[in-house]
Formats: structure tokens, C-alpha cells, sequence
């Protein structure tokens, strides 16, 4: 594992966004593994200016998010379908019928998909405040593939923000398994704030355990952890 600390979360950002970017010029008909959360959204900010700015190329790209709630509408301003949209794909060139989900139509072939595509070659993560990965909540099976989750309480109440109020968070999810995400050939967890600074010291000091999902990615020979100074307070 790789640990790279930056001063503020602007930086963290422009990290992320440049490793896209560069990425996409390198090999135009990349496969992007996806992430939603308040951490990716500067990055995807700055890619869609890039993209103005530089005349970039997407329309080779291929993308898959990690997750999508269940129960709630496509179209919903509260669906990840949505929130891409909005955070990244309005803005630049990436064909609809390029932009996977896992849905409950597809998700028993979303691994394979991914497979025919030739495989994630860049996977953004971000990390829940219990170690979650995607939707893989503790006690996920490191051998886990795309499937049905059941929501975490405090998930849920993590997550109700963006809600009109908890009870109208769903309790379940469909998320890329762990396995899944292990197969991708880099991987990037950005963790940025305060809020993280927990979690990230648990996950940089735990031995390799399902009750921290994210601590498998320590394994992985392209892994590099992106943190703020302030997610990274408590680590040596
Ligand atoms: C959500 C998503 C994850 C995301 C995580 C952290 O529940 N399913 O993919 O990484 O929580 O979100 P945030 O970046 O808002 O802290």
C-alpha cells in the first residue's frame, strides 16, 4: 500500500482528477470503476473543467459505479444514476450506453460485464466511517461478488442527509462485491476531513479482517491510500 498525504482536500482532489485524466489520454477506451460520496465530487469538478478547458476525449471511456440504492427511482435526485449525472457525466463526452450500474437486471452478470470489457484499469474508492467499501458493510465476505446488501444502521443515518429523513434512506443497496473490486488493476481510496481520521488509522493499523472491509485493499499490488492532513491526524 501506498500512502500519499496532501495538505488540503483541493489537493486530494486535483490528485484524483489528474490520475483520470491522465489515464484516459493514456488509453482512450479505459474502464473507470466509479465512486459516489461527498469525496469524489470535487475531482469530478475538475475533470469536467479540464475537459472544457483541454479538449479531452471521453467517448472511448467505459465506466462502472460501485453501487446504487434499491427502491428508489432511477431519475430520483437520490440515485447514483442521478448524482453521476449531475457530478460528472453531463459535463463531458461519455456515451449512456457506456455508463454501467448494478441493477437488479444486471447484477448477476455485472462481474462478468466488467470482465468483457477487458476489467476495471482505474478504481476510485472512498471509504463509510465502518471501514465500508462501495456498499460492502462489516462481515462482507472478501470472496463477495456484485449482490443485494443490507444497509448498515449507521449507514443509513450517515447517509439521511442527503434524505428528507432517515426513514426514507433505503435499507438495501446492490453493490460490486469485494472481489469485484479486488480484480481492478489500480485502486484509489481518497479519504478527506476529520471525520475520516478514525477510520483511517484503524484501516492503516488493522491486520486483514472482514469486520474492516476496507483492509483487504492492503493486499492489492496497485493500491494507494489519498488522504488530507486532517484524515490522516492519528497516523504515523
Ligand atoms: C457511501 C457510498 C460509498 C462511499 C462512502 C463514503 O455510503 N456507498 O461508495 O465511498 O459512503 O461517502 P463520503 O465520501 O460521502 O464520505
Amino acid at each position: 500500500m501506498k500512502i500519499l498525504v496532501f495538505d488540503t482536500k483541493q489537493e486530494v482532489s486535483e490528485f484524483i482528477a489528474n490520475k483520470v485524466i491522465d489515464q484516459v489520454q493514456k488509453k482512450p477506451d479505459t474502464v473507470l470503476g466509479l465512486a459516489t460520496g461527498s469525496t469524489p465530487k470535487e475531482a469530478y469538478r475538475y475533470i469536467k473543467n479540464d475537459y472544457k478547458q483541454n479538449n479531452r476525449d471521453y467517448s472511448k471511456v467505459i465506466t462502472f459505479n460501485l453501487d446504487e440504492y434499491l427502491g428508489v427511482l432511477k431519475d430520483s435526485i437520490n440515485s447514483y444514476r442521478q448524482y453521476m449525472k449531475e457530478a460528472l457525466f453531463e459535463g463531458i463526452n461519455i456515451p449512456n450506453s457506456q455508463q454501467y450500474f448494478p441493477l437488479k437486471t444486471n447484477m448477476k452478470n455485472y462481474d462478468n460485464l466488467i470482465k468483457e470489457h477487458g476489467g476495471v484499469d482505474l478504481q476510485l474508492l472512498g471509504i463509510g466511517l465502518n471501514g465500508h467499501i462501495a456498499f460492502n458493510e462489516p462481515g462482507s465476505s472478501f470472496q463477495s461478488k456484485t449482490r443485494i446488501i443490507e444497509l448498515d444502521e449507521s449507514t443509513r443515518k450517515r447517509n439521511s442527509k442527503y434524505f428528507r429523513s432517515i426513514d426514507h434512506v433505503p435499507t438495501q443497496a446492490i453493490s460490486m462485491g469485494i472481489s469485484t473490486i479486488m480484480k481492478a488493476k489500480e485502486i484509489i481510496l481518497a479519504a478527506t476531513s476529520e471525520v475520516k481520521a478514525d477510520i483511517i488509522k484503524q484501516l492503516v493499523d488493522s491486520n486483514i479482517n472482514e469486520n474492516l472491509p476496507a483492509s483487504i485493499l492492503k493486499t492489492h499490488e496497485n493500491f494507494t491510500l489519498v488522504l488530507d492532513q486532517e484524515a490522516a491526524r492519528d497516523i504515523n
